[in-house]
């Protein structure tokens, strides 16, 4: 009988290498829809996790349980480290000038402000747990398939993802157990996911697109993203998201692989420092 793994939260301060701009290949992942939808990730975090702190510390006070405070200030400060390692990689790719993608970003940010100053803090709180929790079914999927793991992946872009990914399984239950004990609105959440998890998707998809289609007449034809592909990531992510809006959804219930077992713990036996 496997043994459960255990997974406490570690708040590791990573160095990690990235490819430079001249290294850099757009297809760092061979297969176009792949490379540029997680670029399209990376390029959503500085937004979205600056948010999903500012959203946390401000639920904050309001928070009774211990434990539950004190998760919740070891993911805002797990997340804190993940955007500043993301923004790193996405100076790599900013450095190829895609015309258009300033303005699809400014909108993004933009969007944020507004969710924390004009909507209730429910709104907000609901948004980070109905991104974590699509999270949490994608970093599952990510690292136990292996995909960052195959030689012909860029392994320095590879590894802020896996990194990054397996942090996310550490945290997974920390937004859920928030919005549980502040509110507990089974169809609010429901909502709250639906909405979020199409607002990181859109992103993906609107970056993808532009990067893959300028790339496509600088570059050529491997560049270009297939339709199949693209609609069989919408089809995944869209698999993914109806999981969290399920009544008996919870991350505490995610069983945990040895491989991300080993991914953490190789993780802060690399760290620079923990806390
Ligand atoms: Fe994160
Ligand atoms: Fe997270």
């Amino acid at each position: 009988m496997d043994l459960p793994i255990d997974l406490p939260i570690t708040v590791r301060h990573m160095e990690l290498e990235f490819p430079t701009v001249e290294e850099f290949d757009p297809l760092w992942m061979g297969d176009p829809t792949r490379s540029y939808f997680i670029t399209g990730l990376s390029l959503y975090l500085p937004y979205l996790e600056p948010f999903l702190i500012k959203a946390l510390r401000k639920a904050s006070p309001l928070v009774t349980d211990p434990t539950v405070a004190e998760t919740l200030d070891k993911f805002c400060r797990q997340e804190a480290q993940h955007y500043k390692q993301h923004e790193k990689f996405n100076a790599v790719v900013h450095a190829r000038d895609y015309p258009g993608l300033a303005e699809i970003e400014a909108r993004c940010a933009a969007e944020f402000q507004h969710f924390l100053q004009d909507k209730p803090l429910k709104y907000s709180v609901g948004f980070v747990e109905g991104f974590e929790s699509y999270t949490t079914q994608g970093a599952a999927a990510m690292l136990n398939g292996g995909m960052y793991d195959d030689p012909s992946v860029d392994q320095k872009i590879a590894d802020l993802l896996r990194w990054h990914m397996t942090e996310e399984i550490e945290h997974r239950t920390v937004a859920f157990d928030i919005y549980q004990h502040l509110y507990g609105d089974y169809l609010y959440r429901v909502k709250m996911c639906w909405i979020a998890q199409w607002h990181v998707f859109r992103f993906i998809w609107k970056t993808a697109t532009l990067m893959s289609r300028i790339d496509t007449l600088r570059y050529g034809p491997r560049y270009r993203m297939k339709r199949s592909m693209k609609v069989l990531a919408l089809a995944a992510a869209f698999a993914q998201f109806v999981v969290t809006y399920l009544p008996n959804y919870s991350p505490h219930k995610l069983k945990i692989s040895p491989r991300i077992g080993e991914l953490a713990q190789r993780y802060s036996e690399r760290a620079v420092s923990i806390g």
